[in-house]
């Protein structure tokens, strides 16, 4: 369910990257930010990090999640955090591809939402340099 307004503790949880509770990776272009992925661990599974990734419309389709997404997951895995968890309204038609063409399972979650667990080791597989 969106969240309306945010008090102090939640805006605290929700900002505070640490590197290691909470890590953010932005991209942009001509100093100006394009795109921002953010994830959190979990606390009562802390091998788990809820995900966002955000994109500027003009800069969607052309690929800026999938750099993102990858970049974080090189510091996630390098913090113990194996699994990025995504939660996402039924109707976001953009990620539900996105994690969808990976193969990626969307599990309904309930009121609405979609759940996807990714791999951390497998988005850094498709990302690595195919061996000659
Ligand atoms: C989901 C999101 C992060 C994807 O970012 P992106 O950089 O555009 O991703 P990609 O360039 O890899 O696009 C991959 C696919 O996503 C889909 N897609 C991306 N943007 C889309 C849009 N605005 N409308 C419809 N589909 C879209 C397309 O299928 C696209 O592949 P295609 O162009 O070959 O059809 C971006 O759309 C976004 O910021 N959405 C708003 C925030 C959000 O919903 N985040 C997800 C919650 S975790």
């Amino acid at each position: 369910m969106p969240m309306k307004k945010l008090d102090g503790p939640m805006l605290d949880y929700l900002t505070a990257i640490d590197g290691s509770r909470h890590l953010a990776v932005a991209a942009s272009a001509d100093d100006e930010p394009v795109g921002l992925a953010r994830c959190v661990r979990l606390e009562d599974e802390p091998d788990t990090a809820e995900i966002a990734v955000t994109v500027l419309d003009d800069w969607q389709r052309r690929g800026v999640a999938p750099v993102l997404m990858t970049e974080l997951a090189r510091w996630a895995y390098a913090v113990a955090i194996r699994k990025f968890r995504a939660l996402f309204g039924d109707d976001n038609r953009a990620i539900a591809k996105l994690i969808g063409a990976a193969g990626i399972p969307l599990v309904p979650d309930g009121n609405g939402m979609l759940r996807a667990d990714i791999e951390v080791g497998a988005i850094l597989k498709l990302a690595a340099p195919a061996s000659a």
